[in-house]
């Protein structure tokens, strides 16, 4: 299931365009707060989707009946430039399990890339909601590898996956492969260059972010 967060008129699209805009994306505080925002307002959304349970609570007048989380999510992002919305996960399930993944594109002399993992660090996720962040989803390549070394390591129960701008064939791509998993995309593009950036997109939400990288 693919959820576009622009179809609805929210605050998403507002910090979606800001993310955007050349003249603000300058100020890398501001778009790794963009990114933290989103990822705070998706994590209030999923959390509508969750399983609840029923918890008698003692005030200091007496008992309410509460509802809690049944279970805490595990909270996984792809390094970098994935950060800035685990982040805004975790402000808002801040009793979350936390993985992450390295995933980056190698690329060859020919301007073909590979994706390449060389780093996860990840709690038990047996039986858990996992919620994956990742701004963009372009070709859906570091997505998919990414979820692949997540079920190496356990059988999870769901798959939320989280971006700010997400590209049609990226989106199509990672639903064959994941079937069960819900999208939440900011916003949803047509097109991608050769190079794998989507179009209008954002550009490099990585280096927006953090600073430009060495290319590998
Ligand atoms: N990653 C980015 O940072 N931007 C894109 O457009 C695609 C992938």
């Amino acid at each position: 299931m693919v959820i576009n967060l622009s179809d609805q008129h929210s605050l998403i699209s507002n910090w979606v365009s800001e993310l955007r805009d050349v003249e603000v994306q300058t100020d890398p505080m501001r778009f790794r707060r963009n990114l933290e925002r989103i990822g705070e307002v998706v994590a209030y959304e999923i959390s509508k989707k969750l399983a609840w349970k029923e918890k008698e609570i003692t005030t200091p007048l007496g008992i309410a009946n509460c509802k809690v989380l049944e279970s805490q999510p595990v909270l996984a992002t792809i390094l970098r430039a994935g950060l800035g919305m685990h982040t805004g996960l975790l402000n808002y399930f801040d009793m979350a399990g936390n993985a992450f993944i390295s995933a980056y594109r190698k690329h060859n002399a020919d301007g073909s890339f590979e994706i390449s993992i060389e780093y996860m660090s990840c709690p038990e996720i047996d039986d858990k909601v996992v919620i994956l962040s990742d701004p963009m989803i372009a070709t859906g390549a570091s997505l998919v590898k990414a979820i692949q070394y997540l079920k190496g390591e356990g059988g999870f129960k769901e798959i939320h996956i989280v971006c700010a701008i997400g590209c049609t064939v990226g989106i199509e791509y990672v639903l064959r492969e994941v079937p069960k998993a819900t999208i939440w995309c900011g916003d949803i593009d047509d097109e991608i260059t050769a190079k794998g950036y989507i179009v209008p997109g954002l550009g490099d939400a990585g280096d927006l972010a953090f600073g430009q990288k060495m290319q590998f």
